[in-house]
């Protein structure tokens, strides 16, 4: 596997591949890999020949108060396991290289950006869409991977290719999990043993609401309800539990034929949880 640190370097690996006709897979991480990482892997490997995944630690999208300091950094475990999954280069660029004096451009996707995680991480999504802009023109692949389990994140990432038309396929990858339902994130490495036991109940609670949302299509407001008073209940400080369209985010109080999806963001002591599930109707309702 060859590690790229700079974007010369990078472009020189993708026009050789490229010139040869080969099918480029582009997989943006911050790195602190695991399982729902190595999903999107798999997937740019089963439909590319060529793999690039990037490590980038993006200090634009977070805020002041955010945790970049914290952020778990391992790039050497990393740079195996991307080896061991068959990943043909890593991008492993400094912020410097990103980011270079005067760096003065922002990418905002206007809408889609605004509500549920955009109304609670102030320039969170501007800072997804100028990094995601920036790795997908440095390497122009044909097919980049992003997991569901972002969901608004995917979502402006595809309107972000859109508006711009960046020739690239965006592929949603099905979120990953733990045997009790938590969705894989490296932020769960900050969970107490007390609060990883806890955590599991968020995915349970967004399943149950999706489960009583397919049998009865006209229960939102009360489906939120009782899944708000179950999470506070739980222990968990609940930032916003919604039921948006699949497609837009447009706020729903009626699940009808196109799809919906359960979404919600709540704190477990100091670490913040993200997670989201399909409600889907059969096509006789
Ligand atoms: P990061 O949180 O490292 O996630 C990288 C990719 O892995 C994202 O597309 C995310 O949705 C996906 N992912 C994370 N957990 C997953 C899980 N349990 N199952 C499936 N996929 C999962 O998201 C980011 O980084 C950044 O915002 C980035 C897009 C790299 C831009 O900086």
């Amino acid at each position: 596997m060859q590690v790229a640190r700079t974007v010369v370097e990078l472009r020189q690996s993708l026009a050789a591949w490229r010139k040869a006709g080969e099918r480029i897979g582009l997989v943006p991480t911050m790195g602190a890999l695991h399982r729902g990482h190595m999903a999107l892997v798999a997937a740019a490997r089963a439909a590319c020949d060529r793999v690039v995944a990037t490590i980038f630690v993006n200090p634009k999208q977070f805020a002041p108060n955010e945790d970049l300091g914290a952020y778990p950094r391992r790039e050497a475990a990393d740079l195996d396991l991307l080896q061991s999954a068959g990943v043909d280069l890593a991008f492993v660029p400094a912020a410097g290289e990103i980011y270079p004096p005067e760096f003065s451009t922002l990418v905002r996707v206007g809408g889609l950006s605004e509500g549920l995680c955009g109304a609670h991480r102030s320039g969170h999504f501007d800072g997804v869409a100028t990094v995601v802009a920036k790795l997908l023109i440095q390497s122009l692949p044909d097919s980049a991977y992003f997991g569901e389990k972002d969901y608004q994140q995917l979502l402006v990432i595809r309107r972000l290719v859109r508006d711009l038309d960046i020739p690239v396929r965006i592929e949603g990858v099905a979120t990953v999990r733990e045997p009790d339902g938590l969705a894989l994130s490296s932020r769960n490495a900050y969970l107490s043993p007390g609060e990883r036991r806890v955590a599991a109940n968020l995915a349970r609670v967004l399943s149950e609401i999706a489960a009583a949302l397919e049998r009865e299509p006209s229960g939102v407001a009360r489906e939120i309800a009782r899944g708000r008073a179950e999470l506070a209940s739980c222990g968990f400080a609940l930032e916003y539990l919604e039921i948006r369209d699949a497609e837009n985010l447009a706020p729903v109080t009626r699940v009808v034929r196109t799809p919906c999806r359960v979404l919600a963001a709540a704190y477990l002591g100091r670490t913040r949880l993200i997670d989201n599930m399909p409600i889907t109707r059969s096509a006789s309702d």
